[in-house]
């Protein structure tokens, strides 16, 4: 018999984790984005990574019908976009600054990192979707990550 999703949550939340924006812009040119910490390295040759996404988001029947997708891995001082594209808002994006890369998807100013690819992949996963995509670019800076862990967001200073 399965675990109840209290302790499911309790104890997968000790597995600490970074806080990411996936983005993408759909055919009608509109951006979509939502917080995710179900992000992974898959593969390094050729380099590929998965992202996680529940049936019910938003941003899920997006990357259904398009493969572009973006990734931008927040840092430390991002908590407030973390909630931001986590909440249930009109324009998430108002006053969020970004810029846009080679797959057209909006790429979160400030962030730790960023990952942009193509789906080549979906796997069901439960009541999420596992989408692999290929990486065609990725950046970093030098700032400290946004972590996730019990339900509360951290810092991790080197
Ligand atoms: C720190 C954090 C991590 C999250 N990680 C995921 C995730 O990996 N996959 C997912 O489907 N939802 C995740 N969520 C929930 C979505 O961000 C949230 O449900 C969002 O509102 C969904 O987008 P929508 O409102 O546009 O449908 C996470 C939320 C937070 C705060």
């Amino acid at each position: 018999m399965p675990i109840d999703s209290a302790t499911f949550r309790s104890v997968l939340g000790r597995f600490v984790s970074g806080v990411t924006v996936v983005t993408a812009c759909d055919a009608g040119g509109v951006d979509h984005g939502m917080t995710v910490s179900a992000f992974c390295s898959v593969s390094l040759e050729p380099p590929m990574v998965l992202v996680s996404i529940a049936h019910d988001a938003a941003l899920h029947p997006v990357l259904l019908k398009q493969d572009e997708l973006a990734v931008s891995i927040l840092s430390a001082s991002q908590e407030p976009i973390a909630r931001r594209f986590a909440e249930k808002l009109d324009n998430r994006f108002g006053g969020v600054g970004f810029t846009r890369g080679i797959t057209g998807a909006p790429l979160i100013e400030g962030a730790l990192a960023v990952v942009e690819g193509r789906v080549i992949h979906r796997h069901p996963g439960g009541d999420h979707t596992i989408f692999v995509a290929e990486v065609l670019a990725a950046s970093a800076t030098m700032d400290e990550p946004l972590l996730y862990y019990r339900g509360g967001y951290g810092h991790l200073p080197r």
